[in-house]
């Protein structure tokens, strides 16, 4: 398959374009996205199965693992291809206990652009989002200082693009009147619709949102009514869920995680089947 016939295909990001169709990678790390991948050859294989499949967005941050995410990346993919864009996130560290405590300092988020670039063997990152909130999700509080240091690395060359992640829709609005944003990557999937309102009022300005936990992530999503649409158009769950976001709006980008060259076969083939009104209809009931 070529980017050109994936399903949902092409968005651009700010000059970058990528297929709709990526591909999380913090499943790779090993179990809670701490330590070495426990299997590093599968690793390697799914990488590279999603380049061959004709992804062009590969999601990641240097907390994964930490580090080994983005080792496994390089050593799947580096010297890259030029079609490949590869975004990251910076503004949390990782604790002994495997916590996400924030690193938002200058110092700190400097260092962490430094080390992406290291890891991932690159002179310029593509798209650098700020990680915000906490892991029970978006939190009030200003960005300015952080978001600024990351606009002062953009200017250094550093950065091609910048975004925020784990963001209120207050913050989104103060990221872009410092600079332009070309994605916010928040959580949102079939039920968990916080953000319907964030994602229209972005799309209306030519901004991606990317969802992260597409499928429920820790918590695979279950649902009768999902399942129910799945048997009918004999497709999975999964498939239905991935193919639901894909038509919910064009600015929707996926980086559904997979550690399984089967699954990520599957979610590309069955992300790409059209749901009829009736079918979002149902599906939307599931997140209301
Ligand atoms: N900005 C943030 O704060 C933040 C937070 C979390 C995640 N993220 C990003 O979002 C990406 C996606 O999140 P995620 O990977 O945690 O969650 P996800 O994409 O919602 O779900 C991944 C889970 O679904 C399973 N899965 C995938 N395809 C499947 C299939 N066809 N059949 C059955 N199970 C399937 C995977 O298991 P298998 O490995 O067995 O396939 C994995 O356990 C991450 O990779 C990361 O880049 C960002």
């Amino acid at each position: 398959m070529s980017s050109l016939s994936l399903p949902g295909g092409t968005w651009t990001l700010g000059d970058l374009t990528v297929t709709r169709l990526g591909y999380g990678a913090m499943q790779l790390a090993g179990p809670w996205v701490m330590g070495p991948p426990a299997d590093r050859a599968g690793a390697l294989a799914v990488l590279r199965e999603a380049v061959d499949l004709g992804i062009t967005h590969i999601d990641t941050a240097d907390a994964y693992g930490p580090r080994f995410t983005n080792e496994v990346i390089r050593e799947a993919l580096h010297p890259y291809p030029a079609s490949l864009h590869i975004a990251t996130k910076v503004g949390a560290l990782r604790d002994d206990r495997g916590g996400w405590p924030p690193a938002r300092r200058p110092d700190q988020l400097r260092r962490a652009v430094d080390e992406n670039l290291e890891v991932l063997r690159l002179e310029t990152l593509d798209l650098v989002n700020l990680r915000l909130g906490n892991a029970e999700g978006p939190q009030p509080g200003s960005l300015a200082e952080a978001f600024e240091t990351l606009v002062d690395l953009q200017r250094q060359g550093l950065i091609r693009h910048l975004g925020v992640s784990n963001a209120t829709p207050e913050q989104v609005a103060e990221a872009q009147s410092i600079a332009p944003i070309v994605s916010v990557q928040n959580m949102y999937n079939l039920a968990h619709r916080h953000d319907d309102e964030l994602i229209d009022k972005l799309a209306a300005q030519n901004i991606a949102y990317v969802p992260f936990f597409p499928l429920g992530g820790f918590t695979p999503l279950q649902s009768g009514a999902l399942s129910a649409v799945a048997a009918r158009l004999n497709s999975t769950p999964m498939a239905v869920a991935l193919a639901w976001l894909l038509q919910r709006s064009p600015n929707i980008l996926l980086i559904a995680g997979t550690s399984s060259v089967a699954h990520l076969r599957e979610n590309v083939a069955g992300a790409g089947i059209t749901l009829s009104a009736e079918d979002v209809a149902a599906l939307d009931r599931i997140g209301r």
